[in-house]
């Protein structure tokens, strides 16, 4: 199981104290079979590589830019800084930029830079509740698969997080049968048109202590990613401990 913490834009050098926490527990818990995963805003990444280097626990960033290295674009960074800074992975797709102008041909570049340059991407996709009042929901997730990945034959480098984004911060999540279902028929687009026969499907939007145990018990959920609730290690912990503890 998969735990990614995304902070978003909140965070600075004093919330890495929290991380000690989270430290310890992960240390305790070295040969359970779960990953945690941090994707602090830009400004952290340094601190927290330094900080979590010699634990289990991994680094992610929360978007970069299509051009691999370097290049004329102002106020971006490129999926070789991340790596240099001790990333292993990048969220792309985040609804929060889609809303923003973000498009799938966007996404499907700097997924590719991303791969090219050894990272590992969290590629966010979810229906909006409008789309969802239209029952339009598979056809949405199925475009974004299809155009995000699109000539990236090779999934093992891909997590796909599927975030509805009614649920993302609204306290409210899927039915467990909507949500068993919508995370079989994303298994099934990744199995009909790409080669790698396992990909890993999280769940993100809402996630908490309280429901987690409940969320983790479908079946092929291999996940979450988890915004609000990552920033208080407590519960970071306490929703890895309803999981699999
Ligand atoms: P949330 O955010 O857990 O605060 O709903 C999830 C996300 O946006 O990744």
């Amino acid at each position: 199981m998969y735990f990614i913490a995304n902070w978003k834009m909140y965070g600075d050098l004093k919330s890495l104290n929290s991380l000690s926490k989270v430290i310890k527990f992960s240390n305790k818990h070295k040969k359970k079979r779960f990953k945690l995963i941090y994707c602090p805003p830009y400004t952290l990444l340094e601190s927290f590589s330094k900080k979590i280097a010699k634990t289990k626990i991994e680094l992610g960033a929360q978007n970069c830019h299509f051009e691999i290295s370097s290049g004329p674009f102002t106020g971006s960074i490129s999926p070789s800084m991340l790596k240099k800074i001790g990333s292993k992975y990048v969220i792309i797709g985040h609804s929060e930029n889609r809303s923003n102008g973000e498009t799938d041909n966007q996404i499907n570049k700097k997924i590719k830079s991303s791969i090219k340059c050894g990272l590992k991407i969290i590629f966010c996709i979810g229906e909006t509740i409008t789309q969802k009042k239209k029952k339009i929901t598979n056809k949405i997730l199925r475009n974004q698969i299809l155009k995000g990945l699109y000539k990236t034959n090779n999934l093992n480098k891909i997590l796909i997080a599927y975030e509805p984004v009614w649920s993302i911060g609204t306290g409210v999540v899927p039915k467990t049968s909507e949500l068993d279902k919508n995370i079989s028929f994303i298994k099934n687009v990744l199995n009909n048109n790409f080669k790698n026969k396992s990909p890993k499907v999280l769940y993100g939007g809402s996630v908490n202590p309280k429901n987690a145990k409940n969320l983790a018990s479908i079946k092929n959920i291999d996940g979450f990613l988890i915004g609000g609730a990552s920033q208080k290690a407590k519960n970071f912990i306490d929703i890895v401990k309803k999981t699999i503890i």
